[in-house]
């Protein structure tokens, strides 16, 4: 199933996806482990990050007992303009004052394999495990390209990256800086909310060919593999009844 939000441009996306983030973190029920999210880069990480922490307002004790975790990150060091955890640092860590031990970098060390590991075991012992042995996050924010990549999870990606049950993985892809480590699927799958902002020109045949049953883009895979998964898109998608897209727009579904 998937819960489709069209806004009219990236500004009204960023800002009813952080809306939505801050709703959740503010009816959470009690509970001892923390609530972790996973951040992707890409262009759509600025605005929603500001508008994060213009929504927060006074409200910071909204963000304790979070956890920040990444979908992916660039091979780079972590204060290269390039890494996602610089970006994430400078654009919603720091304004928020979030204490740096609660939010875990996807790079560094001497070897991709050893951060890929360094970072399974990180997050594997602040989440629950599905029954097959996958970290449980509660929620994973993904943006798109035009290739309808997530993460950094290419449509050349290998049959070994696409079927791993590992949680971390090193790869290459065609978006630079070509290397890079992410998610796997079988994490993604098993999310319980993953939600997909979807910005930029260029990316209405990824959308629509993610739309479909049998779509062929990474996406495509990502939401056959789960319950539910929620876009927020400022690209025109056609939402008429072709039969093959398999979704729902929310009450608040129109464009908005
Ligand atoms: C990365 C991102 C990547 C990104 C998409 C969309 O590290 O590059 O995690 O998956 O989200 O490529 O990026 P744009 O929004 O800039 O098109």
């Amino acid at each position: 199933m998937i819960e489709l939000r069209q806004f009219s441009d990236s500004d009204s996306l960023a800002t009813g996806a952080a809306r939505r983030f801050l709703g959740a973190l503010e009816s959470r029920s009690p509970r001892p482990h923390p609530f972790t999210v996973a951040l992707s880069g890409g262009r759509i990480a600025t605005p929603f990050y500001d508008a994060l922490v213009a929504q927060t307002g006074g409200r910071r004790a909204l963000w304790e007992n979070v956890e920040f975790f990444f979908t992916d990150e660039r091979w780079v060091p972590l204060d290269h303009p390039d890494s996602n955890f610089q970006l994430a640092r400078e654009r919603l860590f720091e304004p928020l004052e979030i204490p740096l031990v609660r939010c875990h970098a996807l790079a560094g060390g001497p070897d991709r394999e050893f951060a890929a590991a360094q970072a399974q075991a990180e997050l594997l012992a602040r989440t629950p495990r599905s029954v097959q042995g996958q970290p449980i996050l509660d929620l994973v924010i993904l943006g798109m390209g035009e290739d309808g990549h997530v993460a950094s999870l290419f449509p050349e990606a290998s049959a070994e990256v696409v079927e791993s049950r590992k949680v971390y993985l090193p790869v290459e892809g065609p978006k630079p800086p070509p290397e890079r480590l992410t998610l796997t699927y079988a994490v993604l799958a098993e999310a319980r909310e993953v939600w997909v902002l979807i910005n930029g020109s260029g990316k209405e045949a990824a959308l629509q060919e993610s739309l479909c049953e049998n779509g062929r883009t990474p996406l495509a895979r990502v939401i056959r593999s789960r319950e539910r998964t929620q876009l927020f898109t400022a690209v025109p998608v056609e939402t008429g009844g072709d039969g093959r897209s398999q979704f729902r727009s929310p009450e608040s579904g129109i464009r908005t």
